[in-house]
């Protein structure tokens, strides 16, 4: 199966330097086993769309409403992400989760409405805190995140489900989970999948994803792709990454 290699680009770069590096990356030549998609923030995502239509790389979104288009200042509708022509959206990504209050609930919501009304693939973030994988609760706690997100949406899901295992502990610290370490965890995840009757799903993995430890996280059988931060911001670790 293709690896899928996503750039989360977060706040961190405005909007001419999102589409300084969107022109960089138009001319990224990627393996043949390989999908790229870069989400940038929402101001930049139609531009950086319409740089990217032709080039290997793919447009998503770091967030979207699950609201109809209507009344509800500030939110991103679904539909206009249809228009410009997304291709994923990253939902419950655990900065959303921590700082505006992000629930499960809130994450099933959304992922159920990208599944029903456009053909975007969502891309659904779980992962545990230091103190919960220190205190061995690390599978109970990404259970309960797994079947609150994904209840009743196994029918819906098809053959587009993306989930990504961003341990928190590893996210933007330069900590990265052994792929060991991770590859359990997807395993794990895999069967909670499976047991919601999802057939089909691709589990990548994030938190301090670099050149350097791409290609041993990759080589894992669990492991179908990575979500990248911090070292998808400038062409050149991406690029490597990308071909790791
Ligand atoms: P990081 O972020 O690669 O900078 O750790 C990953 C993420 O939060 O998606």
């Amino acid at each position: 199966m293709e690896k899928l290699i996503v750039g989360n680009w977060k706040m961190s770069l405005g909007y001419q330097a999102s589409l300084a590096l969107a022109q960089e990356l138009k001319e990224l030549s990627v393996k043949a086993d390989r999908q790229v998609a870069v989400c940038p923030s929402p101001l930049a995502m139609a531009q950086v769309a319409e740089i990217l239509a032709t080039s290997a790389v793919a447009t998503g979104a770091q967030n979207v409403a699950a609201a109809l288009p209507g009344a509800l200042t500030g939110e991103t509708s679904l539909e206009s992400l249809v228009e410009i022509g997304g291709h994923y959206v990253i939902l419950g990504h655990s900065e959303r989760r921590q700082y505006l209050a992000e629930t499960d609930s809130i994450v099933h919501d959304k992922a159920q409405a990208v599944l029903e009304r456009s053909q975007i693939t969502p891309i659904i973030c779980v992962g545990e805190d230091l103190a919960t994988r220190q205190t061995g609760q690390a599978e109970a706690w990404v259970e309960k995140q797994l079947r609150a997100a994904l209840a009743n949406l196994a029918q819906l899901a098809g053959q587009r489900l993306v989930i990504a295992y961003e341990p928190i502990w590893a996210i933007g610290t330069g900590e990265t989970s052994t792929p060991e370490q991770a590859e359990a965890m997807h395993q794990f995840i895999r069967q909670i999948v499976s047991d919601l009757g999802i057939a089909h799903c691709r589990i990548l993995y994030g938190g301090s994803a670099k050149p350097e430890n791409a290609a041993s996280l990759l080589a894992m059988p669990n492991i179908d792709g990575l979500l990248v931060g911090g070292a998808s911001l400038t062409a050149a670790s991406f690029a490597q990454i990308v071909n790791a």
